[in-house]
């Protein structure tokens, strides 16, 4: 059984994320996407939201699950019997970090690799950032997230103002 964990923050996800969700299910029997819980960042939504949001949107992808996790990637690889680590590249001002990233996992972790997956171009500018600061001064964020995350994000944001 060829297994990924796909780790991130997910705050909230986009269509990016799920570009990259339904690639690797074809490329893998299991695909678990992981939500990080102690992200340093303060997310708008909290993970069991976010978990539960990756849910409904995953629910056409029998081979993904969706689990909340903290600390290291690689131990989450590791409980869930993952070879690899699945991320998305969209331009090269990603390639830095997740080289680092990927590098720091494989010298922590030799036997979980990393695979990039590089991002559709029609999402290649897209990010959880970028949606969210759209969405606060109330742009149309319907191209960058599917209808459900769409209304999540516009209640929250109405809830905190
Ligand atoms: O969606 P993001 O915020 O780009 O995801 C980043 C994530 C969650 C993949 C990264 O921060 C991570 O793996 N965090 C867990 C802690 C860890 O394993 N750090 C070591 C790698 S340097």
């Amino acid at each position: 059984m060829a297994i990924a964990v796909y780790p991130g923050s997910f705050d909230p996800v986009t269509y990016g994320h799920l570009d990259v969700m339904k690639r690797a299910s074809q490329f893998f029997d299991g695909v678990i996407v992981g939500v990080l819980q102690n992200s340093a960042k303060s997310p708008l939504f909290s993970v069991q939201e976010r978990v539960n949001i990756l849910q409904r949107e995953t629910a056409d992808l029998p081979n993904v699950t969706i689990k909340a996790f903290e600390g290291l990637s690689v131990n989450f690889a590791r409980e869930n019997h993952a070879q690899v680590i699945v991320r998305g590249l969209r331009a090269v001002t990603d390639f830095e970090y997740e080289l680092q990233m990927a590098q720091t996992n494989r010298v922590l972790a030799p036997d979980v690799d990393t695979i990039f997956l590089t991002t559709s171009l029609k999402y290649a500018y897209l990010s959880s950032t970028v949606l969210k600061e759209v969405a606060y001064f109330g742009g149309d964020i319907h191209k960058f997230a599917p209808p459900e995350v769409v209304k999540a994000i516009e209640a929250k944001i109405k809830q905190r103002t």
